[in-house]
């Protein structure tokens, strides 16, 4: 295996460690701003394969990172469930609330192997241009943030509509966690068939959940998609996200099966290596915003990421997201000071 990425994911201490990094591909990148602009939306340019794989690939030229990661969004599920997508400049995105029963049947999981087919095209073209030293990750958000999205219609601050409904209607809510579910199963298998090395679970809003809703709605179908991954793609692994999981990271870690969790900014690394075992490799967890500060401060960020996890099997990353204000310059002297680490 060439890609130092996978021989991390398979279980070794690689060193250096690889690196990649969440939102790689986007806005703070000038050759991003380009593309976008010649596109009539967000939603149009991750449905026009050539101009998708274009953007997924321009960060791996620039910092030749060992992983690209598929340029999509974790709201493409929903879209091909059926449930109209738009994103608003400047606002983020915007979806039809799902309420009620007549809110749910309007998805119709028949569609999404249909709707899905660009991104399968993107996920092949980029493959096809990529050397086997870098991996190409595949992507879905799990079946709990991405309903939060559908249930919320939009961004949240107290994902009040959402955890109302988990109680208020739990029947309605666990047959809407059920489709995401399968339909993410079906999506993630269908990139790996067309080239995805590796695959990794969004969860951006699992730190909201109280213990047994976390269990319930981020643990369980996480284990659900994981299995049923494993079954048909042994050696295809899966990297599970589950932020601001805090405490509950280890039993995450412990019961999902994914070959490797993503630390949030909040986690300290230190406690983290000691909750989860070396048997499942960790991948963060720098704050994006010492990527925006640079020098001393960014370097002291990644030094605490390498003191933590050297001698086990991880991948350095963000916490989250790059933001859009980030100067590309220093996500090329983090690079710099990874590789002579
Ligand atoms: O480079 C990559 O990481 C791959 C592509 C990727 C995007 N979104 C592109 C994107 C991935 C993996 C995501 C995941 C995603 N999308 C998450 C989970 C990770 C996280 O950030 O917590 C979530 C919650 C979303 C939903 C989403 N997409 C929101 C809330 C927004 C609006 C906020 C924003 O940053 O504009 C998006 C838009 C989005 N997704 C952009 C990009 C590059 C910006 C769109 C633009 O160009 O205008």
């Amino acid at each position: 295996m060439t890609s130092p990425f996978l021989r991390v994911l398979a279980g070794e201490a690689v060193w250096p460690p690889p690196v990649w990094l969440m939102r790689q591909a986007g806005r703070y990148l000038p050759e991003y701003r380009a593309v976008r602009a010649s596109t009539a939306g967000f939603v149009d340019l991750c449905l026009t394969p050539a101009k998708a794989a274009e953007v997924t690939l321009q960060p791996i030229r620039r910092f030749g990172f060992d992983a690209a990661i598929l340029f999509s969004d974790i709201l493409m599920l929903p879209y091909a469930l059926g449930q109209g997508l738009t994103f608003v400049e400047g606002e983020g995105p915007m979806l039809p609330p799902i309420r009620d029963s007549a809110g749910f049947a309007v998805l119709d999981p028949a569609q999404v192997e249909s709707r899905i087919a660009p991104i399968l095209e993107t996920v092949r073209l980029v493959r096809e241009s990529l050397g086997p030293e870098t991996a190409l990750i595949g992507f879905a958000g799990s079946p709990w943030t991405v309903a939060s999205y559908m249930v919320e219609g939009q961004g949240s601050r107290d994902f009040a509509e959402v955890r109302g409904l988990a109680y208020r209607d739990s029947a309605l809510f666990d047959a809407l966690i059920a489709t995401v579910t399968d339909s993410t199963i079906t999506y993630l298998a269908r990139q790996i068939e067309a080239g995805a090395d590796a695959v990794m679970l969004f969860d951006s809003w699992a730190g909201v959940l109280p213990p047994a809703q976390f269990r319930r709605y981020v643990i369980e179908p996480t284990r659900v998609i994981a299995a049923a991954l494993r079954e048909r793609f042994p050696a295809t692994p899966v990297i599970g996200f589950p932020r601001l999981a805090g405490a509950m990271l280890a039993e995450y870690a412990a019961v999902t099966g994914v070959q490797a969790v993503g630390v949030d900014t909040a986690a300290d690394p230190v406690q983290v290596a000691r909750m989860v075992p070396h048997g499942t490799a960790l991948q963060g967890n720098i704050d994006p915003l010492a990527v925006v500060a640079g020098g001393a401060a960014m370097a002291d960020a990644a030094q605490a990421v390498l003191d933590a996890w050297k001698g086990r099997p991880f991948v350095v990353n963000l916490g989250h997201g790059i933001v859009p204000h980030t100067p590309p310059d220093h996500v090329g002297a983090l690079v710099r000071q990874l590789r002579d680490a």
